[in-house]
Protein backbone atom coordinates (compact mmCIF):
# COMPACT_ATOMS: atom_id res chain seq x y z
CA UNK A 1 0.00 0.00 0.00
CA UNK A 2 0.84 3.34 -0.75
CA UNK A 3 -0.24 6.73 0.08
CA UNK A 4 -1.39 9.52 -2.28
CA UNK A 5 -1.80 12.51 -1.06
CA UNK A 6 -2.79 15.30 -4.06
CA UNK A 7 -2.33 19.27 -3.28
CA UNK A 8 -4.37 21.91 -4.88
CA UNK A 9 -2.80 25.44 -5.36
CA UNK A 10 -4.66 28.10 -5.57
CA UNK A 11 -4.35 32.35 -5.76
CA UNK A 12 -6.56 34.55 -3.80
CA UNK A 13 -6.43 38.33 -4.84
CA UNK A 14 -8.13 40.52 -2.05
CA UNK A 15 -10.74 42.40 -4.56
CA UNK A 16 -11.22 42.16 -8.13
CA UNK A 17 -9.12 45.52 -8.93
CA UNK A 18 -5.93 43.58 -8.41
CA UNK A 19 -6.23 41.86 -11.54
CA UNK A 20 -4.91 42.99 -14.37
CA UNK A 21 -7.05 45.47 -17.41
CA UNK A 22 -8.07 42.41 -19.40
CA UNK A 23 -9.15 39.95 -16.12
CA UNK A 24 -11.33 43.07 -14.92
CA UNK A 25 -12.72 43.66 -17.84
CA UNK A 26 -13.59 39.70 -18.26
CA UNK A 27 -14.81 39.78 -15.00
CA UNK A 28 -16.96 42.65 -15.62
CA UNK A 29 -18.53 41.22 -19.14
CA UNK A 30 -19.44 37.99 -16.60
CA UNK A 31 -21.71 40.45 -14.08
CA UNK A 32 -23.02 41.73 -16.59
CA UNK A 33 -24.55 38.28 -17.87
CA UNK A 34 -25.16 37.33 -14.24
CA UNK A 35 -27.24 39.70 -13.67
CA UNK A 36 -29.28 38.67 -16.84
CA UNK A 37 -29.51 35.15 -15.75
CA UNK A 38 -33.19 33.49 -15.09
CA UNK A 39 -32.60 31.62 -11.93
CA UNK A 40 -36.21 32.09 -10.44
CA UNK A 41 -36.02 29.09 -8.01
CA UNK A 42 -32.69 29.72 -6.46
CA UNK A 43 -32.59 33.28 -7.01
CA UNK A 44 -28.78 32.58 -7.28
CA UNK A 45 -27.46 33.91 -10.34
CA UNK A 46 -24.31 32.82 -11.74
CA UNK A 47 -22.32 34.45 -15.04
CA UNK A 48 -19.42 32.67 -16.74
CA UNK A 49 -17.31 34.49 -19.67
CA UNK A 50 -14.63 33.01 -21.20
CA UNK A 51 -11.77 34.47 -23.43
CA UNK A 52 -10.64 32.51 -26.88
CA UNK A 53 -7.81 32.46 -28.28
CA UNK A 54 -9.20 34.30 -31.23
CA UNK A 55 -9.61 37.36 -28.89
CA UNK A 56 -13.52 36.12 -28.63
CA UNK A 57 -15.53 36.36 -25.51
CA UNK A 58 -18.27 34.32 -24.97
CA UNK A 59 -20.52 34.60 -21.82
CA UNK A 60 -23.56 32.31 -20.33
CA UNK A 61 -25.71 32.62 -17.29
CA UNK A 62 -27.70 29.79 -15.34
CA UNK A 63 -31.00 29.10 -16.79
CA UNK A 64 -33.32 27.03 -14.45
CA UNK A 65 -36.29 25.42 -15.73
CA UNK A 66 -39.51 24.21 -13.65
CA UNK A 67 -38.11 20.90 -14.09
CA UNK A 68 -35.26 21.97 -11.91
CA UNK A 69 -32.54 18.99 -13.20
CA UNK A 70 -33.24 20.44 -17.12
CA UNK A 71 -31.95 23.76 -15.94
CA UNK A 72 -27.89 24.41 -16.81
CA UNK A 73 -25.60 26.29 -14.83
CA UNK A 74 -23.22 29.41 -16.48
CA UNK A 75 -20.37 27.55 -17.20
CA UNK A 76 -21.67 24.86 -18.91
CA UNK A 77 -23.96 27.11 -21.10
CA UNK A 78 -20.87 28.95 -21.82
CA UNK A 79 -18.74 26.12 -22.67
CA UNK A 80 -20.95 24.40 -24.94
CA UNK A 81 -21.76 27.57 -26.75
CA UNK A 82 -17.96 28.43 -27.09
CA UNK A 83 -17.65 24.64 -28.24
CA UNK A 84 -20.85 25.12 -30.57
CA UNK A 85 -19.73 28.89 -32.09
CA UNK A 86 -16.08 28.93 -32.24
CA UNK A 87 -14.92 24.76 -32.40
CA UNK A 88 -11.49 25.45 -33.71
CA UNK A 89 -10.87 28.02 -31.11
CA UNK A 90 -8.70 27.16 -27.10
CA UNK A 91 -10.29 28.36 -24.56
CA UNK A 92 -7.57 30.35 -22.69
CA UNK A 93 -9.62 32.04 -19.32
CA UNK A 94 -13.50 31.62 -18.06
CA UNK A 95 -14.08 34.43 -15.38
CA UNK A 96 -17.12 33.44 -13.38
CA UNK A 97 -19.28 35.38 -10.55
CA UNK A 98 -22.66 34.62 -8.65
CA UNK A 99 -24.69 36.90 -6.73
CA UNK A 100 -27.57 36.27 -4.30
CA UNK A 101 -30.79 37.47 -4.85
CA UNK A 102 -31.45 36.86 -1.01
CA UNK A 103 -28.03 37.82 0.54
CA UNK A 104 -24.74 39.16 -0.30
CA UNK A 105 -22.12 36.83 -1.62
CA UNK A 106 -18.84 37.42 -0.26
CA UNK A 107 -17.35 34.37 -0.98
CA UNK A 108 -15.70 32.84 -4.46
CA UNK A 109 -17.66 30.61 -5.74
CA UNK A 110 -16.18 27.82 -7.48
CA UNK A 111 -17.75 25.51 -10.23
CA UNK A 112 -19.74 22.83 -9.20
CA UNK A 113 -18.39 19.21 -10.02
CA UNK A 114 -20.75 18.83 -13.21
CA UNK A 115 -19.27 22.43 -14.69
CA UNK A 116 -15.46 20.94 -13.55
CA UNK A 117 -16.03 18.05 -15.23
CA UNK A 118 -17.59 19.75 -18.94
CA UNK A 119 -14.73 21.91 -18.69
CA UNK A 120 -11.76 19.60 -18.40
CA UNK A 121 -12.92 18.04 -21.46
CA UNK A 122 -12.17 21.04 -22.94
CA UNK A 123 -8.46 21.46 -21.42
CA UNK A 124 -7.80 17.83 -22.63
CA UNK A 125 -9.19 18.89 -26.03
CA UNK A 126 -6.71 21.36 -26.47
CA UNK A 127 -3.86 20.32 -24.88
CA UNK A 128 -3.69 23.61 -22.92
CA UNK A 129 -4.83 24.52 -19.06
CA UNK A 130 -7.72 26.96 -18.43
CA UNK A 131 -7.49 29.38 -16.16
CA UNK A 132 -10.25 29.88 -13.78
CA UNK A 133 -11.21 33.40 -11.51
CA UNK A 134 -14.04 33.24 -9.41
CA UNK A 135 -15.91 35.29 -6.83
CA UNK A 136 -19.04 36.16 -5.27
CA UNK A 137 -20.60 39.47 -5.96
CA UNK A 138 -17.65 41.37 -4.08
CA UNK A 139 -14.61 40.45 -1.91
CA UNK A 140 -12.00 38.10 -3.34
CA UNK A 141 -10.99 35.92 -6.44
CA UNK A 142 -9.67 32.79 -6.86
CA UNK A 143 -7.13 31.70 -9.24
CA UNK A 144 -7.10 28.03 -10.70
CA UNK A 145 -4.13 27.92 -13.08
CA UNK A 146 -6.05 25.17 -14.97
CA UNK A 147 -9.17 23.21 -14.41
CA UNK A 148 -7.11 19.95 -13.00
CA UNK A 149 -6.19 21.58 -10.58
CA UNK A 150 -9.67 22.12 -9.15
CA UNK A 151 -10.49 18.47 -10.35
CA UNK A 152 -7.82 16.06 -8.92
CA UNK A 153 -8.53 12.56 -10.08
CA UNK A 154 -9.87 14.02 -13.29
CA UNK A 155 -12.28 11.36 -15.16
CA UNK A 156 -11.17 11.71 -19.13
CA UNK A 157 -10.59 9.98 -22.59
CA UNK A 158 -7.68 8.68 -21.09
CA UNK A 159 -9.39 6.22 -18.97
CA UNK A 160 -11.35 4.97 -21.99
N1 LIG B 1 -24.99 27.25 -10.66
C1 LIG B 1 -24.19 27.67 -11.68
O1 LIG B 1 -24.63 28.33 -12.62
N2 LIG B 1 -22.88 27.32 -11.64
C2 LIG B 1 -22.31 26.57 -10.66
O2 LIG B 1 -21.16 26.18 -10.79
C3 LIG B 1 -23.07 26.29 -9.45
C4 LIG B 1 -24.53 26.47 -9.54
C5 LIG B 1 -26.42 27.58 -10.72
C6 LIG B 1 -27.31 26.39 -10.92
C7 LIG B 1 -28.61 26.89 -10.33
O3 LIG B 1 -29.31 27.61 -11.33
C8 LIG B 1 -28.17 27.88 -9.25
O4 LIG B 1 -26.82 28.19 -9.52
C9 LIG B 1 -28.27 27.32 -7.82
O5 LIG B 1 -27.62 26.11 -7.71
Amino acid sequence: MKKLDITTSLEVYDSVQELSEELQDLMKQAVEVRDQAYAPYSKFKVGAAILLDNGEVVVGSNQENASYPSGLCAERTAVYYAGAKYPESRILKIAITARSLNQEVTKPVPPCGACRQALVEYEVKQKEPIELYFMGETGEVMKAASVSEILPLVFDSNCL
